[in-house]
């Protein structure tokens, strides 16, 4: 097998060093860094960095890259347009790659109705976008969301995000009229249920919630990821948004997917909305959506999408040409080189390295994930699941020492997750899971060993991802 990492120095190299040194001076602490070296080039799955270290991505720039490092499509297609013009702004004067793009994503997103789409710069911005939609087409003024949930870091976006450390903590106060109710996560449910024996509560929950908290009167959206991004790639049952949706809809409620992480085929199918049959008022994207250009869609019903009044909506770089170019190449590729089936392939690959790593370490507490989104929940005692953060710590620092860079997830930080390029090679995807898998071990060896002793309770499998439903 052909050898992907090649290490030239201890990481992080002399260089990204010195150049760290500069960052310290130049640039707020806030603004973290997952990895310690500055970058030189990508091409695939593959960085090198300054200081001529090779590495396997597993982080794909946090999910932004399904298509890999500088495509070379992608790159002609930024190279055509910025030589064509850069910048009008489209609510000066239209461009045709912004009026392409809307057309591709009102085709490419889940339902066949009407639909229209405008462009943002990011995620966050989107999701801003897609509330005030919402709020103008309902007439109300209350949103819910989801504990654990992440959907960035502008103010109303952070007022939907349930994570107070290290997102939320200090910069409130916080939007009103946000609601937020406990996710569907299985491992941890908030119940204290089992699936399937659990009546799938935490959907039907929503009912009660409108007794108890909320008027559903005055809620314009619910808004909501599909599969948990930052949360730690948590996934509902197969139940759980056909509850939801038809209780939404019978108040009236529009359903907001926020597809910014799930999008682009990485959940196995383009959408992870279609996982359940979910066909969301209004879909957001972001992240993969042009292969690293800033860029972010919001896609709703036409007769939704039409109220806001004539220049309600928009921005200066919203639906930049140059990117909008970049993502009509990035959806291109997409489709000509099936990374929606690649994303289920390595998906399959993973999995069975992490239910492996399940019977091999007692912390390994929960593996679950769809298509090549998939994650290891750490815990220091299986029978306690109290969160192992400092072995994910370990785990990751191990990695980028060896050549794989791999990020953390979750609201207490104890979850692996993979958001690697679907165009890793069968080689690189084999040679980063043994890196994986090796620090995971040699990490796990220096932990103290589970105070209950207990290896095995339970099977570790997401229940949607396992077909019928496992014990739990
Ligand atoms: C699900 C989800 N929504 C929204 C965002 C925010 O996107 P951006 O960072 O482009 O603002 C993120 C970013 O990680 C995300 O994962």
């Amino acid at each position: 097998m052909k050898k992907h990492i090649a290490l030239k120095t201890a990481v992080p190299g002399p260089r990204s060093r010195e150049l760290h040194k500069a960052r310290a001076e130049a640039i707020p602490r806030g603004a973290a860094n997952l990895i310690p070296v500055f970058i030189a080039r990508g091409d695939g799955a593959i960085l090198e960095d300054v200081d001529g270290n090779r590495f396997i991505d597993f982080a794909g720039g946090i999910g932004a890259l399904n298509t890999g490092h500088a495509p070379a499509a992608v790159v002609r297609a930024i190279q055509q347009q910025a030589e064509r013009f850069i910048h009008s702004c489209f609510h000066v004067t239209m461009n045709e790659p912004y009026l392409r793009l809307a057309e591709t994503l009102n085709r490419i997103t889940p339902g066949d109705h009407p639909k229209k789409t405008f462009f943002v710069n990011s995620g966050a911005e989107a999701i801003e976008n897609a509330v005030k939609v919402a709020r103008r087409f309902t007439g109300r003024g209350g949103v819910i969301g989801f504990e654990d949930a992440f959907h960035g870091r502008t103010l109303l976006a952070l007022s939907l995000t349930g994570r107070v450390r290290p997102y939320k903590d200090g910069f409130g106060p916080y939007v009103p009229e946000i609601h937020r109710m406990p996710y569907s996560y299985c491992y941890r449910c908030p119940w204290g249920k089992k699936y399937p024996g659990c009546n799938i509560e935490c959907a039907t929950f929503l009912e009660d919630f409108f007794q108890r908290y909320a008027d559903p009167k005055t809620v314009a959206a619910l808004v909501v990821e599909p599969i948990l991004g930052e949360g730690g790639f948590v996934m509902p049952p197969r139940e759980y948004y056909p509850i939801l949706a038809n209780i939404c809809r019978k108040q009236g409620i529009l359903v907001i997917a926020d597809e910014v992480q799930t999008g682009f085929g990485r959940s196995g199918t383009l959408w992870a909305c279609e996982q359940w049959g979910l066909v969301p008022d209004i879909l957001v994207a972001a992240k993969s959506i042009a292969a690293g250009m800033p860029l972010a869609s919001v896609t709703g019903r036409a007769e939704v999408m039409d109220a806001a009044d004539e220049g309600s909506l928009g921005g200066t770089f919203g639906g930049n040409p140059v990117a909008c170019a970049a993502a009509l190449a990035s959806i291109g590729l997409i489709e000509t080189q099936g990374l929606v089936q690649r994303a289920v392939r390595i998906g399959e690959r993973v999995r069975a390295c992490f239910e492996g790593l399940w019977k091999k370490c007692a912390f390994v507490g929960n593996v679950r994930g769809a298509g090549a989104m998939r994650a290891i929940e750490f815990v220091r005692d299986r029978a306690t699941k109290e969160p192992a953060r400092d072995l994910v710590e370990g785990v990751r620092r191990a990695c980028w020492e060896r050549g794989l860079m791999v990020l953390g997830a979750g609201t207490y930080g104890n979850v692996i997750r993979t958001l690697m390029p679907l165009v890793i090679t069968e080689d690189q995807l084999e040679e980063g899971l043994e890196v994986l898998e090796g620090a995971v071990l040699e990490v796990s060896r220096t932990m103290a060993p589970p105070a209950s002793g207990i290896q095995a309770p339970e099977p570790p499998i997401s229940p949607l991802a396992a077909g019928p439903a496992p014990e739990r």
